[in-house]
Parts: structure tokens; sequence; C-alpha cells
């Protein structure tokens, strides 16, 4: 089931990040796929948010996981825009975290598509008309 969604300011961002949040259950994967400013750090604050997670989501540079509990379910947000090769995942134990009982976040999930797992919902966000308008897909 694919849904669209027009989201018109941050404020649209955050209430779609926090229904999302709703709906997860441990093992859920989300993949974030969308160009550079198109708001998948932000909307990853929003889910965390709806969580109930506590701790500050930031974008990492060289971190490829960072891992927040404390919220409903643990949350593991991944940015996978530098990783270059499978081996890099392998080593931060990147498969495992599908089985940790968690919700995996992974922004640039595009870059790693084959690695992800059966169930993965797609989460597609793209610039809009105007400056604060990003058009999302959500395929469950
Ligand atoms: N409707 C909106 N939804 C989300 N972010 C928005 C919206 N309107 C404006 N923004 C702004 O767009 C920017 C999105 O930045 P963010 O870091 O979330 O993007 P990103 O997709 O994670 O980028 P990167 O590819 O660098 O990781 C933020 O500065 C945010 O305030
Ligand atoms: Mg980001």
């Amino acid at each position: 089931m694919t849904e669209t969604f027009r989201l018109k300011n941050e404020e649209d961002t955050m209430a779609l990040g926090r229904s999302i949040a709703e709906k997860l259950r441990a093992g859920d994967v989300l993949a974030l796929r969308g160009d550079l400013g198109t708001g998948k750090t932000f909307l990853t604050r929003a889910i965390a948010q709806g969580l109930g997670v506590p701790s500050r989501i930031s974008s990492p540079t060289f971190t490829i996981v960072q891992e927040h509990e404390g919220g409903r379910l643990p949350l593991y947000h991944f940015d996978v825009y530098r990783v270059s090769d499978e081996d890099e995942l392998f080593e931060i134990g990147f498969y495992e975290y599908f089985k940790k009982g968690g919700v995996c976040v992974i922004e640039w999930a595009d870059l790693i598509e084959d690695m992800l797992p059966e169930g993965t919902v797609f989460i597609d966000l793209a610039r809009g008309e105007e400056e604060n308008e990003r058009i999302c897909t959500v395929t469950w």
C-alpha cells in the first residue's frame, strides 16, 4: 500500500512522523530515500519524538549508526551516505539490528537497497513547489 502526503511545512512533517511512530512495531525497518535536505533527518526526529525517545537525533557524519533507547521501542538510526561497501555494514553488525527488537530508520537507503530485509517500509521524500513543501510517499 502506497500513501502520498503533501507536507506544506515542518509541522506537517512532524505530524506525519508521529503518526508513523504510532504504527511501528519491533523489527520494523524504514528505508528513507530522498535528495540532500529533503528532510530525512527531520522526519527521523519526528518519528523519535513519536516513540518518546529522550535523546537528540543528530545528523551523523562519520557514525553509521546511533542507538537511542528510552522510548516505546529502541530506535536505531542509520545514515549510510558514506558506506562504500558491504564490509562496512558487516563491521557494525548491520544485519543484527533487524533482530534486536527495535526500529531501524535508514537514511540514504537507496544506496544499500539490496541489503534491506523483506518487509522494509520505503519512505520517499522530495521537494514540492514551495520552499518548505515536501512530497512524501510511504509504501508499507
Ligand atoms: N516540510 C518540511 N519537512 C522537513 N524539513 C523541512 C520542511 N520544510 C523545511 N524543512 C527543512 O529542510 C531541512 C531538512 O534537512 P534534513 O537534515 O532533515 O535533510 P536530510 O534529507 O536528512 O539531508 P541529508 O541528505 O543531508 O542527510 C531542515 O533544515 C528543515 O528545517
Ligand atoms: Mg540527514
